[in-house]
């Protein structure tokens, strides 16, 4: 499995990061892009660079290079994850504005029918964030907004996010153990 995976410029880059780990350890192969303003981020909250990143990734791209093959649908992958997605990238997705790497990859990812997963991390959202969801997921793309779930019991910020990640490697039908499905009341299935 090959995926695409795009970090942007929101709180919350440890989920792009969790992301790389988990396909990482699970033998998908991911193409990085990261934008310009989470490399800042990535400093503030993890103090992290993205070379650190690179090495988690297969192939790893700059996000002003149109060239790389990630730009054209003749290059297949499995599907694109962008995690963080500012609300800035995900309203130029949802205009069609394919104006930087990760933008175009997305872009290319829908008119190639292949799954795309944005994971939206703002609050509280306004309309135009509302809208552009909507026509995303018009459009066929997964609106996976970061909302960890409590009922698992997380007993650190790593389990929250794992919680995330898991719900995104769901969606891509990926086996994966980061969190404990619910069982129902009495612990089992039903
Ligand atoms: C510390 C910091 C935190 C930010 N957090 C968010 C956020 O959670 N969500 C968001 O949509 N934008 C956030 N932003 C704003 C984006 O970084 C900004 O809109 C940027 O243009 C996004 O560009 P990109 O999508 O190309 O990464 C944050 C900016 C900074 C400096």
């Amino acid at each position: 499995m090959r995926l695409v995976v795009a970090i942007t410029g929101c709180s919350g880059v440890t989920y792009g990061v969790r992301l790389l780990e988990a396909c990482r350890q699970l033998g998908i192969e991911t193409d990085l892009i990261v934008s310009r303003a989470a490399e800042q981020i990535l400093k503030l909250e993890l103090g992290k660079s993205v070379d650190d990143l690179r090495k988690l990734a297969t192939r790893s791209y700059q996000p002003d290079d149109f060239t790389a093959p990630l730009a054209s649908g003749s290059v297949h992958t499995d599907g694109m994850v962008i995690a963080p997605c500012s609300v800035k990238t995900l309203g130029a997705v949802a205009s069609g504005v394919a104006a930087d790497l990760i933008t175009r990859a997305a872009d290319v990812t829908l008119k190639e029918v292949r799954p795309l997963v944005l994971v939206p991390r703002e609050t509280p959202l306004n309309l135009i964030h509302l809208e552009n969801m909507a026509r995303l997921k018009r459009a066929g793309a997964t609106i996976l907004p970061a909302m960890p779930a409590f009922y698992q019991k997380p007993q650190s910020i790593q389990d929250l996010v794992d919680f995330v990640v898991g719900k995104i490697l769901d969606v891509l039908d990926v086996e994966h153990q980061l969190y404990r499905r619910w069982r129902g009341l009495k612990g089992n299935d039903y």
